[in-house]
């Protein structure tokens, strides 16, 4: 079957601050989004669709696209407002079929493990999704900062991208989702989990597949890479 990766990079990085968006930023002489990309470039999987921000389109096919020789890279199309906006516009863009890979253009520490560690399980269950079990306790906490329950923390597992589905599961649960405008979504699982009830398997990951989304992140990504021998 068909594998298509789409990499979302159509987000504005407003928690990052910075004068360009984060997945445009430089890491050890790369663009972050280079990384990602890379990963996906060199693995198993059939092609890439990007979805980059608007007026981004010709940026990212010049300086990303061609400069590094991503030749899996098929499209490139505009994201939206929100992330599941963005999610759905890429999704769009594929051809009928195969699996679909969801992953943050943010979160450069993927690898071709992982790809292959959740391949062989969404075979067999069509939606799975990366993660790792939490090692701080987690509250759930009231508008107010008062504590209202503490989850059994065996239970609960921080989850990652990608987040992988086999085509036809994802654009039903999106094509659903996209006409109730909702907003508290913030994971590709959570519009199956809601539109469709679909059981979701997940896939344990790696503590360093990170998503960049702060300053602080950039010091950890930066010491990753150098434990990595990749500095
Ligand atoms: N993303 C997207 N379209 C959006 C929002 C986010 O494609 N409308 C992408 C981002 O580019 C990122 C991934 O989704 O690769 C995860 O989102 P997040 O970390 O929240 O990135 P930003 O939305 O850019 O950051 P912030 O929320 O701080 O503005
Ligand atoms: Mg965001």
């Amino acid at each position: 079957m068909k594998t298509t990766a789409l990499i979302l990079a159509a987000g504005k990085g407003k928690r990052m601050g910075g004068k360009i968006p984060k997945q445009y930023m430089e890491l050890e002489g790369y663009p972050i989004i280079y990384y990602t990309i890379e990963v996906f470039q060199k693995s198993f999987i059939d092609e890439i669709i990007m979805v980059v921000g608007e007026g981004e389109k010709r940026y990212c096919e010049k300086e990303i696209v061609k400069k590094y020789g991503f030749n899996k890279v098929k499209k490139i199309v505009e994201g939206g407002k929100e992330r599941y906006h963005s999610v759905y516009n890429g999704l769009k863009a594929i051809e009928k079929g195969g699996y679909v890979y969801i992953h943050d253009g943010a979160r450069p520490f993927i690898t071709e493990e992982i790809l292959w560690n959740i391949q062989k399980e969404v075979e067999k269950n069509k939606a799975c999704i990366v993660g790792v079990p939490v090692k701080d306790t987690i509250k759930l906490v009231s508008r107010e900062n008062i504590v209202i329950d503490t989850p059994e923390r065996k239970k609960l597992w921080q989850i990652q991208t990608p987040q992988v589905f086999e085509y036809s599961i994802i654009m039903e649960a999106y094509k659903k989702i996209i006409k109730e405008e909702d907003s508290t979504i913030t994971d590709d699982a959570m519009v199956v989990e809601k539109m469709l009830g679909y059981p979701i398997k997940v896939v344990e990951g790696s503590y360093g597949n990170i998503k960049i989304t702060t300053p602080d992140d950039i010091f950890v990504a930066k010491e990753l890479m150098k434990s990595q021998g990749r500095e």
